[in-house]
């Protein structure tokens, strides 16, 4: 299988009123590419804080996190953004959608800046919108959706960029059980479609009893890991 982040002792430390807070203590994983992998914990582990630098969301400049190969700290800020704009898919827990572009435009913006061609970027959309089955919402404004129709358009931006990784912080957090479960198996179905690597992180029951690998924080270190 091969490696798509190899992350060595990774430690992370935020700055509180001048003084060091460790959110992140000696962390050592691996994700291979196609993997499906979850970071569980309670509140405050430290799974948004591990996305958001295995997703180039932090500043990496310090840390030991290899992808593809790569130590992240190591790159230039435009191979960075190479990477953010084309290897990864983010689906945050309150969506992020533009307030006002439709679900259409939420999701032709991101194939924009990578300068997806037209007819490339509606036949992207239109599998996307299909395989998330929110084909007639196209038009619609975030405001005119409910919970999980947006979260539903979130993950259908990620796709249509047909990233490397998706990587999704809690995203059921928002929704009922019944739209939760929908979702889970919709990132599912874009694991196995796609051959997209899938990292969530999640302390809904539900999604971890469907997650074939979990990884389990606590107080920013791993706990333990099963397969
Ligand atoms: N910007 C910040 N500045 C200072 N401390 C922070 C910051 N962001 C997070 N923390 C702290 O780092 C720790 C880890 O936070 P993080 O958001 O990664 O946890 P989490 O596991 O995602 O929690 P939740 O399940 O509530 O989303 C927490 O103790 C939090 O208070
Ligand atoms: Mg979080």
């Amino acid at each position: 299988m091969t490696l798509l982040y190899d992350v060595k002792n990774l430690n992370f430390n935020y700055q509180l009123e001048g003084v060091e807070f460790k959110a992140l203590k000696n962390i050592n994983l691996k994700v291979s590419v196609g993997e499906m992998v979850t970071f569980a914990g309670p509140s405050g582990s430290g799974k948004s804080t591990l996305l958001n630098l295995m997703g180039l969301m932090e500043d990496t400049s310090r840390d030991m996190i290899f992808y593809n190969g790569k130590c992240l700290g190591n790159l230039e800020e435009h191979e960075k953004n190479t990477i953010r704009r084309f290897d990864i898919g983010f689906i945050f827990q309150s969506f992020h959608l533009f307030p006002v572009l439709s679900t259409w435009e939420n999701i032709e913006f991101f194939l924009i800046r990578q300068a997806v061609a037209e007819n490339k970027r509606k036949e992207l959309i239109e599998e996307a919108l299909e395989v998330l089955g929110i084909t007639d919402l196209r038009d619609k404004r975030p405001t005119q959706l409910s919970g999980g129709q947006r979260q539903r358009v979130a993950i259908a931006r990620a796709l249509a960029k047909r990233p490397k990784v998706i990587i999704a912080d809690e995203p059921t957090a928002s929704l009922d059980q019944k739209n939760g479960e929908a979702v889970v198996n919709h990132l599912f179905e874009i694991n196995k479609k796609f051959g997209s690597t899938i990292i969530v992180a999640s302390h809904d029951p539900m999604v971890l009893k469907h997650s074939p690998k979990i990884i389990h924080l606590k107080d920013g270190e791993i706990q333990k890991e099963n397969a």
